[in-house]
């Protein structure tokens, strides 16, 4: 069975996350979506909540598991027998930073990165845009699940 790991931090997951997520699912025999740490960012929601929200709005994919890591994505690799990373690149501004991250990962491990232009309609979404949008009161339903919109007002309403 061929699995890819679809990883990020996924704070909060948004329509741009969910159209890699399928279209990976279609390519692989399972693709996990695992949410990690990024220790360069704050975050919003727990790593519970997160999955949460994932795995309501991939539960029709049947091939599709929701899973979480505390460390090195090459180790949840490892762990896992997952030699796969399948990441979106929405513009020239993420690839320094995903090509870094992916000659880490195949240096240190083996592990492979294949990436996937991110549809053009989703090309400017981001969950920290989000997040800004969000926090001050913009309408970001165009960018996320209802589930993630709701989860979003009822956490920034007492800020
Ligand atoms: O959605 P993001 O924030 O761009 O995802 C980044 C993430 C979480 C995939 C990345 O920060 C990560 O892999 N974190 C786990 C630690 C790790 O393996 N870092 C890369 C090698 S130093």
């Amino acid at each position: 069975m061929k699995s890819a790991v679809c990883p990020g931090s996924f704070d909060p997951i948004t329509f741009g996350h969910l159209d890699i997520i399928e279209r990976a699912s279609r390519h692989f025999d399972q693709v996990i979506v695992a949410v990690l740490e990024n220790r360069t960012k704050a975050s919003l929601f727990s790593v519970e909540e997160r999955m949460e929200m994932i795995r309501e709005n991939t539960k029709k994919f049947p091939n599709v598991v929701v899973d979480s890591w505390h460390g090195l994505l090459v180790e949840y690799c490892r762990t896992n027998g997952v030699d796969t990373i399948v990441k979106g690149l929405r513009a020239v501004t993420d690839f320094d930073y995903e090509l870094q991250m992916a000659q880490v990962n195949l240096q240190a491990a083996q592990v492979e990165t294949m990436f996937m232009a991110t549809a053009p309609t989703h090309s400017f979404l981001s969950s920290s845009l989000v997040k800004e949008l969000a926090h001050y009161g913009g309408d970001v339903s165009s960018m996320v699940p209802v589930n993630v919109n709701e989860a979003l007002r009822a956490r920034l309403a007492g800020k």
